[in-house]
């Protein structure tokens, strides 16, 4: 499993502390950012993702929970971000075009949603996206209760992409720790985003690690 920890949790008043035990511990950067309109919260804006960058060594995981996420992929390619995430609730019909600019800006497209959407939805999008982000919370704040109906979604999308032969990672993100880990493989998860389950544990290091050998 790759385990891409959320920003969210780290402590703002010393993220370099942070962003270095990710360096050590982490396979991806994952980077949560909301505008307060898609999702009822605010967390922090693109001027973080460039001093992230500078002294990130692994590749930048960024959930985009805002509207109107095309107008910021050009930014984001400028400060190396691998992984692009945007909401389809907030792409609509324009998500085939987005995944397009994003791939021709040379990054990795995700298509995210949350609990309320039906995964079908996804499907139109298989062998286009890169990466699907089911959302096991609703999108806006860490450490939420884990949705359990979310490990059916997965399994849903998971053989559908492969009754198509397609390929496609699925990602998922909310109240994610080492008592669903496994059950999120099982379901057929490639990617555990965790925020609170990393940064609030006593011991990071292995709590990354446990989540790796789910
Ligand atoms: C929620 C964010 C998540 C969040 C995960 O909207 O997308 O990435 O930070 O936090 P935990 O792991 O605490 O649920
Ligand atoms: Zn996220």
């Amino acid at each position: 499993m790759l385990v891409s920890p959320s920003i969210l949790a780290a402590d703002f008043l010393d993220l370099r502390s942070g962003i270095e035990l990710l360096n050590r511990g982490a396979d991806w950067i994952h980077l949560d950012v909301m505008d307060g309109t898609l999702v009822p919260n605010i967390s922090f804006g693109f001027s973080i993702i460039d001093p992230v960058s500078r002294i990130a060594r692994k590749p930048m995981d960024t959930h985009l929970m805002v509207v109107h996420p095309e107008r910021w992929f050009e930014r984001l390619a400028g400060d190396g971000v691998s992984m692009v995430t945007f909401h389809l609730e907030a792409a609509g019909r324009n998500t085939s075009a987005n995944i397009r600019k994003i791939h021709d800006l040379g990054m990795k497209a995700g298509v995210a949603i949350n609990p309320d959407v039906p995964v079908k939805r996804l499907f139109p999008y298989i062998g286009k996206a890169d990466m699907f982000l089911i959302m096991s919370v609703f999108a806006g704040f860490g450490g939420q209760k884990f949705i359990y109906e979310s490990l059916d979604r997965i399994a849903e999308l998971r053989s559908e992409i492969q009754r198509r032969g397609r390929s496609g990672l699925i990602e998922v993100d909310g109240g994610v720790s080492s008592a669903n880990c496994s059950a999120l493989r099982q379901a057929g998860a490639d990617v555990l985003v965790a925020g609170s389950s990393v940064f609030n544990a006593d011991n990071p290091m292995a709590a990354m690690e446990a989540l790796r050998q789910a």
